[in-house]
């Protein structure tokens, strides 16, 4: 969480960080500044809210320079206000932090300096970093930050500026992302690379443990016993339209209508005739054979598409599989063997959780395969292979895209491995790629129809206080995922709940006006969820129904009715979900919230 930028070149730093900045508000929008050094000391410029509010402290208020470092913040360590955003400035006035992550120790480290005399501004971990360095410098700025990081615990991607070596930027990360954008004359440094489209696509992504010192002559880079490094230098094939609005009102809607071209670049030449083709991952077959146990590890909508992973892998592998929320999994006291395999799941490839999980397993010796939508971001480059999901750089808060391609990743691993284990047979292999072969456009006929009874459903519904959604095996993950679209944009009460978990406990809330969302489409276990929706009409619920085209039974029994076309019960999720991301959607639009940057979340939460 929390977004970084720095800047060493002739253009006006403030434009290049507030440029960056704006790439990276979807990983915090508290409260954003910068920091410039100009020869006539550190400069900065800090304003609360969203980066708007920043411009416009910057207009009335500006500050130049060719040296500048830049933060958008999603507050840990104290409240949101000017204060506490970065950049922080040492006891001295010549040093300046941007740090996103956590300082664990940050609290003995704080204790020492106060007894020191240090006098403290802010209530943030970061600040205790700023008077540690000016403490450590003696005119050499890498050393300072060289040594201090030597009593540093936690996560953290930091970046410093000294008003007393005007031309350069110090920079290293330890479990926090940072990458380095090499130009001409010019050199940047972001958490994520859309941050520099605009100036490079030439890129260092930096490992854990290294310190970069950008100049404007150069980057040097260097390990953690400060041993000089020949990084490798990446031409990244991202492209700035793919991370603008494209004439959408929000990302998310964006997100929601680019699914039928990511989802067919998730199957591109990973479908063969009629077979699914994995060999990308050049998973060993004899490797795959002595799997005795598969665990699927993620947070979030990551997680809820491995639950639905998870039923597609023991359909198709045999193979026993769990899934855990990382942050249960880490402190779960697991147990961890060589036959385990592991499936670490997540859009970003940088949440905290996910990545110490994996970092646990691999230490007990499982195999790693990651299923990721950023390339050479953390968690792939922890992991034995990936699948990448291909889904371009997702910015809305809550995930559309990302989720629905990892759903059809998880059938591809699922029926790949299946197939080296000699468990899928082909008549079953040919159905499922053909399946495969017409999502995209099944999902595009999905969004052209614009789904009516969904709009009409998000106007009657707005102002009810509490949802339910239902669903049974394969969609028993949707019901989860479509309960939390609609929690994390409108700020409506939604839980998800298994269908048969109805007579339970949830079913005492049912009266009147309550919404029920079933989601009920072709497949085994429809007539049972068919039974539920019954139990809940007969207590005076309301239930809107997501069924099969053609469902003449849903008709009738539904108050709305959203239709999704024909498809096996295995591909099912991915048609699923897609009408109630439009119902959170629509709803949260309705009400007038901030569909992109909903209250309280960031999109990359790299700090536990
Ligand atoms: C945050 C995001 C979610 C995402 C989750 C896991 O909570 O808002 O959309 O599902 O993190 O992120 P990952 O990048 O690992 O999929």
């Amino acid at each position: 969480m929390c977004g970084i930028v720095g800047y060493v070149g002739s253009r006006e730093a403030t434009e290049v960080l507030i440029e960056g900045l704006k790439r990276l508000e979807y990983r915090g929008y508290d409260s954003a500044g910068v920091a410039v050094l100009n020869g006539s000391g550190v400069q900065v410029r800090k304003a609360v809210g969203r980066l708007s509010e920043l411009e416009k402290t910057l207009s009335s208020n500006g500050v130049h320079g060719g040296v500048g470092i830049g933060h958008t913040r999603w507050a840990t360590h104290g409240v949101p206000n000017e204060v506490n955003s970065h950049p922080h400035v040492s006891f001295d006035g010549k040093l300046s932090i941007i740090h996103n992550g956590i300082i664990e120790n940050y609290r003995e480290l704080k204790n020492e300096l106060l007894e020191q005399g240090v006098a403290f501004k802010s209530d943030t971990d970061t600040e205790v970093v700023a008077h540690l360095l000016a403490k450590a410098y003696d005119g050499d700025l890498l050393k300072a930050v060289q040594n201090v990081l030597k009593r540093l615990r936690g996560a953290y991607a930091i970046a410093v500026c000294h008003a007393d070596q005007p031309d350069r930027i110090v920079a290293t990360r330890m479990g926090s992302p940072l990458v380095i954008g090499l130009g001409e004359g010019e050199n940047f440094l972001a958490s994520d690379v859309p941050a520099l489209l605009k100036y490079t696509r030439k890129i260092i992504y930096l490992e854990e443990g290294w310190l970069a010192e950008l100049t404007t002559c150069g980057v040097r880079i260097f390990d953690a016993d400060m041993k000089p490094v020949e990084a490798a230098v990446s031409e990244t094939s991202l492209t700035l339209d793919a991370a603008e609005k494209e004439g959408y009102e929000h990302f998310m809607l964006k997100e929601i209508h680019e699914q039928p071209r990511a989802l067919a670049e998730t199957i591109r030449g990973r479908i063969e005739g009629e077979r699914v083709d994995i060999g990308e991952l050049q998973l060993d077959p004899e490797m795959l054979r002595g799997v005795n146990r598969i665990a699927v590890l993620a947070c979030g909508t990551s997680l809820y598409s491995g639950m639905v992973g998870k039923y597609l892998l023991e359909r198709f592998t045999r193979i026993p599989t769990e899934t855990w929320s990382a942050s249960e999994f880490r402190y779960a006291d697991p147990v961890i063997d060589p036959g385990m395999l592991v499936i670490a799941v997540s859009q970003s490839g940088e949440t905290a959780d996910t990545l110490e999980a994996l970092r646990i397993v691999k230490a007990g010796g499982a195999r790693t395969i990651a299923v990721c939508n950023v390339m050479g971001s953390s968690i792939p480059r922890h992991c034995d292979a990936t699948l990448y999901t291909r889904a371009g750089p997702e910015i809305g808060v809550a995930s559309t895209k990302a989720y629905t391609t990892q759903l059809a990743g998880f059938v591809l691993l699922a029926a790949g491995i299946g197939r080296t284990l000699g468990r899928v047979d082909s008549a079953e292999e040919a159905k499922l790629v053909q399946g495969l072969r017409d999502l995209p456009g099944q999902v595009k006929s999905l969004l052209d129809e614009d789904i009516v009874a969904v709009k009409r459903c998000a106007k009657r519904y707005k102002d009810v206080f509490n949802f339910m959604y239902i669903g049974r095996h394969f969609n028993y993950p949707t019901a989860l995922e479509g309960a939390l679209k609609l929690k994390e944009i409108s700020y409506i009460h939604a839980e998800g709940y298994a269908g048969g978990e109805m007579k339970h406990g949830p079913l005492a809330l049912v009266e009147g006006t309550f919404p029920t969302i079933a989601i009920a489409p072709e497949g085994k276990t429809r007539e049972k969820l068919i039974s539920n929706v019954q139990e809940i009409k007969a207590r005076k619920g309301v239930v809107v129904m997501v069924s099969t085209h053609g469902d003449e039974e849903a008709r009738e029994l539904a108050d709305y009715l959203i239709e999704i076309p024909a498809c096996q019960e295995e591909l099912s999720p991915i048609l699923a979900v897609v009408p109630l991301q439009l119902l959170a959607y629509y709803t949260a639009t309705q009400l007038g919230r901030d569909v992109d940057k909903p209250r309280n979340l960031a999109k990359s939460v790299t700090v536990e």
